[in-house]
This record gives structure tokens, C-alpha cells and sequence, in this order.
């Protein structure tokens, strides 16, 4: 994409306005029948979902584009990673509060209520704090020593500016359990996926761990590509440990927050493929909900959901084009990240305000999909004894020696080395470490 090429507008049949006056409305569809339908409840209305989509991406399919309400300010947020990456898509499941319903999947009959709200959702009565304190809030200092007022204040600010109330339960104390193998990959995406199915093909034991609801990663929003990789690597003989966390790394333990309790994992070998954070752009109304990263937009219009508007894609790369590819025939813009200045709407981003020439001009959006560089997921291979160089264009990143190699016993791949994504370079990046990893650990 080059930037002669922003700003042009595609507009499809059904969507056939594009800049202007700021009315369209953020608002999301779902045309095509779920195949294996179930249902649940949002404050204590029937939602339907697919069965096993994470209940995040069914509100969305029904328009529910405020799932949220920040601490404090109480600004309206919507789902923006779908990976468990941002506060967007939080709320009180089955009775747990600060559920990432995006990393929850929808089996029929659960119970979710959204929290950190005085009124509902769409018109939370504490939003009036974002308009009283435009340039932000410091309650710890707010009406501080003020006879009387101080202590009302204190415990008006405890309220406001906590997240979610205590379970309805107190949680049973889940088993802990020691596991070993000869190698530990922590992340499905890509990578995590080439190196895990080499191990194994090679006839080592290797266990698999990742925090989404299945493998796949960043190619649950890219389907062709994440078919004709697991079709290519193979899963047979790896452990796949999902919606499981790896929490830290100590001193060659691997420590995995997984469902059914702790789990420590002490491998010969550990692989890092940990991804990277979505990019953001740095303008005013960021936050509004109908602002995804590309990558979770193109995995919402491969679930069949359209927003009912003009697409605004900002940047350019791999995830621009496959929400370009998603959006089939629908309206779509584009626009360099340099020319965007400001995001408008109040429940949800109605409009762009962006650089045309020497003017500015609002166009109207359904959605907005960010194609920007992301920020590797460094931390825990740092914790394991990486170390990080500072990228300004994506911020740290693992640097790795020849073959992906961190250390005696640790590696690393894909995105959180700074490698943008690309499917084709990961996979051949993936390919390298895998080499390395095997005559590390040959002969048996
Ligand atoms: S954490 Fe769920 S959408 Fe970002």
C-alpha cells in the first residue's frame, strides 16, 4: 500500500456514504445462522453465540459494542485485541468478576453481567467524572484535608476507581501438579505451532501453552493460513495446554496458571513465541469502543460480523490486507496512522478526523482497524534471561543469537523478537529455531 493510495474510499453497495457528517453508527451485524447455536446472558438478555466463540465476539455479532466501563473515568470500552491483551472486553461471569470474555468461550447458560456501572453499560451514571475532570483526576489528592469532605471523598474514590466486586464464591484451592518434557513452547500462534510439530515429529516429548481458547494465535484471524499450517505441522504427540497462562520462569521451571491448578513445567528445552501487543495510535477518543487492532477486526468479519459502516483501515501490512480481504464487498477507507488526529463518537467512534492536504475532514466510520506495528511480548523471555534491545518503531524486543538461541536451554521466535508479522517470514523464521532446537537436543 502506497501512501498515494490512503484516503481512497471503496464503497460497497450497501454502504455507499462515506465522509461527512458523523451520524452513521457504530453498530455490528451478524447476516449469516450460527451452525451449532447455544445461548447466554448479558444483564439478562438472550445473547445467541456459536458454540465455543468467545462470548466477547458473540455481543459483538449482537451489537453489544460496550462491554465495559474504565476505572475511574468510566469511559465506554469495547472489545479492541480479542486476545486477552486489553480491559475492553471485561465483565462478571458465572459469578467471577474481571473475566477477559474474549478468552471465555460460549458453551450455553452462562451468566455475565457487566460491572464497574451505576445505571447499565450504554448510560453508566459515573461518566459524568470524564466530563467533570476533562484533564484527568487525582483522587489521591482530591478535597484531600478538607475537613468532613476528605473522608467522604476517600471512600467515593474506593468505588470509583476499583474494578469488579468479589467473587459470589470463594474459590476452591486447585491441586498443584510437577510435569517434564524435553521441550516447553509457551505460545500457539505460528511459530509456537512450526516448532512445537518439528519436536514432536522428532520424536520428542513436548508440551504447548497458550492462553487463548485454542491454538492458532494471531491466525484465528487469518482461517486459511492457520488451516494450511496445521495442516503442514501437525499436532499429533504434543500436550496442548490452552486457556492456560504461563506465569513465570524460575530458574527453569516454567510456571502455568491452567484451569485445573498450577501447573510446573521443567523441559530440557523452552521456546519462546509469545507474539506481540497490538499497536496503538496515539490520538484523542483512542479508546472508543469500534476501534480494533486489524488482526482482531479481520478475525471479527471472519466470523461473519460486519459492522454497519464504512471500515477506516489505518496503516498498512499483512492485517491490513486481510481485513481488506474480509470486507469482501464492503465500504472500506484507507489512511496513513500519520494523518489520522482524532477519533470522534461518545458510545462508540462514529467519526475519523483526518489530514487531507492542507484541510482536515471528518469521514464517517463504522469501524476502525489499526494496522500499526506491534510491541513484542518480551517480559517473560526476559524473565528467563533474555535480553531486550529498544526498538522506537516497536519498543523492546528479545534479541536472540544464531538460531533463535537465548541461552543453554531457552530459544525464541516470531513477533516477540521483533520480527513483524508475516506469515511467510515467521514460518521460515520458526523453521531455523526448530533446526536449532533438534541437534541441540539430538542425539537422545
Ligand atoms: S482483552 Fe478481551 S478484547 Fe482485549
Amino acid at each position: 500500500m502506497n501512501d498515494a493510495a490512503f484516503g481512497a474510499a471503496t464503497s460497497g453497495p450497501d454502504h455507499p456514504r462515506v465522509g461527512g457528517s458523523g451520524s452513521v453508527p457504530a453498530m455490528f451485524r451478524r447476516p449469516r445462522a450460527l451452525r451449532d447455536p447455544v445461548t447466554f446472558t448479558l444483564d439478562g438478555e438472550t445473547i445467541s453465540a456459536e458454540r465455543g466463540e468467545p462470548i466477547a465476539l458473540a455481543l459483538l455479532g449482537d451489537d453489544k459494542t460496550i462491554l465495559a466501563r474504565s476505572p475511574k473515568l468510566h469511559r465506554p470500552r469495547g472489545p479492541s485485541c480479542l486476545r486477552g491483551g486489553c480491559d475492553g472486553c471485561l465483565a462478571r461471569v458465572d459469578g467471577v468478576p474481571n473475566v477477559m470474555t474474549c478468552q471465555k468461550p460460549a458453551q450455553g447458560g452462562e451468566v455475565v453481567v457487566s460491572q464497574n456501572v451505576i445505571g447499565s453499560r450504554k448510560a453508566d451514571l459515573m461518566r459524568v467524572t470524564d466530563w467533570f475532570f476533562a484533564q484527568g483526576i487525582d483522587h489521591h489528592h482530591l478535597m484531600a484535608g478538607i475537613p468532613g469532605l476528605s473522608d467522604v471523598m476517600q471512600t467515593f474514590a474506593r468505588k470509583v476507581a476499583g474494578l469488579g466486586r468479589l467473587p459470589s464464591e470463594v474459590l476452591a484451592v486447585k491441586p498443584a501438579r510437577r510435569i517434564e518434557f524435553d521441550v516447553a513452547v509457551v505460545g500457539a500462534g505460528l511459530a509456537g505451532i512450526v516448532i512445537a510439530s518439528r519436536a514432536a515429529a522428532a520424536g520428542f516429548t513436548v508440551v504447548l501453552v497458550d492462553d487463548g481458547i485454542t491454538i492458532g494465535g494471531s491466525l484465528l484471524a487469518a482461517p486459511t493460513h492457520l488451516a494450511e499450517t496445521l495442516a503442514a505441522y501437525p499436532m499429533d504427540g504434543v500436550e496442548i495446554h490452552t486457556t492456560s497462562v504461563a506465569a513465570g520462569y524460575f530458574f527453569g521451571d516454567l510456571l502455568v496458571a491452567a484451569p485445573a491448578g498450577a501447573i510446573v513445567v521443567r523441559a530440557r528445552a523452552t521456546v519462546f513465541t509469545t507474539g506481540a501487543h497490538d499497536g496503538v495510535l496515539a490520538v484523542p477518543n483512542n479508546d472508543l469502543p469500534g476501534i480494533f487492532s486489524a488482526r482482531a477486526l479481520a478475525r471479527v468479519l471472519h466470523a461473519g460480523i460486519m459492522p454497519d459502516g464504512p471500515v477506516a483501515i489505518v496503516g498498512d501490512g499483512f492485517w491490513a490486507d486481510e481485513v481488506v480481504s474480509a470486507l469482501a464487498e464492503h465500504a472500506s477507507l484507507r489512511f496513513a496512522a500519520a494523518d489520522v488526529i482524532a477519533a470522534h463518537g461518545t458510545a462508540g467512534v462514529k467519526t475519523l478526523e483526518v489530514r487531507d492536504g492542507k484541510t482536515t475532514r471528518k469521514a464517517d466510520v463504522g469501524a476502525v482497524a489499526l494496522a500499526l506495528r506491534g510491541a513484542p511480548t518480551f517480559e517473560l523471555a526476559e524473565q528467563a534471561g533474555a535480553t531486550t534491545r529498544f526498538d522506537p518503531a516497536g519498543g523492546y524486543a528479545v534479541v536472540t543469537g544464531e538460531g533463535g538461541r537465548l541461552g543453554e536451554t531457552t530459544w525464541a521466535a516470531g513477533e516477540c523478537t521483533g520480527t513483524p508479522f508475516n506469515p511467510w517470514v515467521i514460518r521460515a523464521e520458526a523453521e531455523t529455531v526448530a533446526e536449532s532446537l533438534l541437534s541441540a537436543l539430538s542425539p537422545r
